[in-house]
């Protein structure tokens, strides 16, 4: 485990691909927070990421809804405890981090456009992956990064199933990470 390669270092790397060349500060999402992990990760490998919307309901969903194997039988307050921590965890990124407690579909009302990336990696059923993708491109400025986490996942089939279908039906350059289930494209 020790000498994975994760996810935050994977999109790091397209990051640094796509906007090396240019000193600008950037600005992208995250959808699905969880523990923050990849949140503090990818703001401290990438010093000019300058404002970063991480969002998450910390909500408890039916298990119908929201399929997570780590979250599973939590209550509300678990979830509000969680959120709690990752919210007194994050303040040491001061304004370079903006946590929003809520759905994608609502923060993507008021999240700004014009994002240089979108990591999309919240609720894994087919139908919010799919809704996510839709919404989240939209986001993100023309030669941006459009990116998610757990292609491949046999837990997470919908995942695989909406990205493929939106690839094909929108003629996306899909590229795929498999060390930790990344995969992305460049909005045309
Ligand atoms: C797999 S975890 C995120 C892991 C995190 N991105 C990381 O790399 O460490 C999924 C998270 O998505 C959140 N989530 C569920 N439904 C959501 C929605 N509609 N919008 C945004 N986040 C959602 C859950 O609360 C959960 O914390």
């Amino acid at each position: 485990m020790a000498n994975r390669t994760r996810r935050w270092s994977i999109v790091a790397g397209c990051i640094e691909q796509i906007f090396g060349a240019e000193s600008r500060a950037l600005t992208g999402a995250e959808i699905g927070v969880w523990r923050a992990q990849f949140t503090s990760a990818i703001l401290s490998i990438v010093p000019r990421l300058a404002r970063l919307y991480a969002i998450d309901p910390y909500r408890n969903y039916a298990p119908t809804q929201y399929r997570c194997r780590r979250a599973g039988g939590w209550s509300q307050e678990d979830w509000d405890q969680l959120y709690t921590e990752v919210r007194r965890n994050l303040r040491r990124w001061g304004s370079r981090v903006v946590l929003l407690r809520t759905t994608s579909k609502r923060a993507a009302a008021s999240v700004p456009s014009g994002l240089d990336f979108v990591f999309i990696d919240g609720n894994h059923a087919y139908d919010f992956v799919r809704q996510d993708i839709e919404m989240w491109e939209a986001k993100v400025r023309l030669g941006g990064l459009v990116c998610g986490h757990d292609y491949g996942s046999g837990y997470h089939r919908g995942v695989k199933r909406a990205v493929d279908e939106y690839v094909t039906k929108h003629n996306r350059m899909l590229q795929l990470d498999s060390r930790d289930g990344v995969w992305w494209w460049r909005k045309p």
